[in-house]
């Protein structure tokens, strides 16, 4: 098959790479400099995984048929699946989803490959795709949600918990359609085993073909379920914080029931990243009209998080004169680069805001500033200077000054 996959972010270079094992895979780019990276054989983000598949590429370990490139002619023409992984972003003004590099992308395959198969992996609103389909008068579009962890891109195409295609269910072209591209991404998958797929979706990766707007659903339903239960282990946690009661010791207790579970209740200064609050806040929209009160609590509630948290900190430096509060990483997550949207942001913002002098360490940044608080690369240097640390995530680096650490990573993970 050809296969061209639109945008080389975490989500378009680890499926161009999952597929380029058993395919021919283009992948398109309008950066330039991420191109020319990967056509060095050098990963643009930081995951281990991506970077020793193109290692492996380069030194003919594991040759790969990808090949990226700034040209929609060379990457469309005659390719059989589109794979669309362009950004999608919330807009706060429209109270909507901005999914107009989805649309200009759709634009550029028609021009060059009026029949390819379109799979959006892009996020997008719940009823989008159908409607573009009706809209367009074009069957050939698909949708398949993406359930990576950023960091770990590569790591969950190669080891998926489910995929998941939605397809017109009353069109048996695109259904048909949907199962092979389902295959390729379990065909691409590192566990052999789990390479059988069963027609009841009984062993081997769990695989659903579902239609477009339930498939749309599952995603945002997905992400809004992780994003309520980390704004609920952080309420816990606000609230044995503020009755001076063992969160730890709480979480343990909770956890301990099998229907609950031991995983994903780490607390954290409140959710964040790419996806979550993006995906809530459409959920969000999406409910117009529908009853409900939860989903509306679930956003709110990590607000209440992020002030609560700078209150905390300001708490500890009261009474010190002029005191400067250090941040340690603006990152989500140990291992990630990323901090687009990281629950620290909102909580320097909030400490900026009661005129709290702020310093920032952050390794895999060049600027020298960031929210309009110095960058200081110098760890040590960091360290001397801040009167208090705030983690939003342990570190071993910190272990000399522990007693001036802030953080929630009360089981230091995730
Ligand atoms: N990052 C995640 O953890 C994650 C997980 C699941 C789903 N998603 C969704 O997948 C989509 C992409 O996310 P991402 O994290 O990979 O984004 P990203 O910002 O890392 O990458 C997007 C890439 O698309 C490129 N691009 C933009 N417009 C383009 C165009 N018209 N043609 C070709 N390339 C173009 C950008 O230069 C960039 O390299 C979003 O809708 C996101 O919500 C992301």
């Amino acid at each position: 098959m050809k296969v061209a996959v639109a945008g080389t972010g975490y989500v378009g270079l680890s499926i161009a790479l999952l597929l380029a094992q058993h395919h021919e895979v283009h992948a398109l780019d309008i950066v330039p400099e991420k191109v020319r990276l990967l056509n060095e054989g050098k990963s643009p983000i930081v995951d281990k995984e991506i970077t020793s598949f193109l290692d492996d590429n380069t030194n003919g370990k594991r040759p790969l048929n990808f090949h990226a490139t700034v040209d929609p002619a060379e990457a469309y023409s005659n390719a059989d699946f589109v794979i669309i992984a362009t950004p999608t972003d919330y807009d706060e003004q429209k109270n909507y989803f901005d999914t107009s590099s989805v649309e200009s992308s759709i634009r550029a395959i028609r021009s060059y490959s009026p029949d390819s198969w379109i799979v959006i992996k892009s996020t997008i609103p719940v009823g989008y795709s159908a409607s573009l389909r009706n809209q367009l008068n074009d069957n050939h579009i698909l949708f398949s949600p993406e359930f990576l962890r950023e960091g770990h891109a590569l790591y969950d195409n190669l080891h998926p918990s489910r995929v998941v295609v939605g397809a017109p269910q009353d069109d048996l072209a695109s259904v048909d359609a949907a199962h092979l591209f389902a295959n390729m991404l379990v065909e691409g998958a590192a566990d052999k085993e789990s390479q059988r797929i069963n027609h009841d979706g009984s062993r081997g990766i769990p695989t659903l073909i579902v239609g477009t707007t339930e498939a749309e659903a599952i995603k945002l339903f997905s992400n809004t379920y992780l994003a309520l239960r980390v704004a609920y282990f952080n309420e816990l946690n606000t609230y044995a914080e503020s009755r001076g009661l063992n969160a730890k010791q709480i979480i343990s207790g909770v956890s301990l029931d099998p229907r609950i579970g031991d995983g994903y209740n780490n607390p954290s200064f409140g959710y964040g990243g790419y996806c979550l609050p993006k995906d809530t806040k459409q959920l969000l929209a999406n409910y117009q009209d529908v009853p409900q009160n939860l989903i509306e609590a679930i956003v709110a509630a990590n607000s209440t998080r992020k002030e609560f948290i700078a209150q905390e900190v300001i708490k500890r430096i009261n009474g010190s004169p002029s005191p400067t509060v250090g941040i340690y990483r603006l990152t989500m997550k140990t291992g990630s680069d990323n901090y687009r949207q990281s629950a620290i942001q909102d909580v320097i913002r909030n400490l900026k805001a009661e005129g709290i002098a702020v310093i920032i360490y952050e390794p895999t940044s060049d600027e020298q500033a960031f929210l309009g608080s110095k960058l200081i690369a110098d760890l040590a240097e960091f360290k001397q200077m801040s009167d208090i640390i705030v983690a939003n995530r342990w570190s071993s680096d910190l272990d000399d000054v522990r007693q001036k650490i802030y953080t929630r990573d009360l089981f230091k993970r995730d």
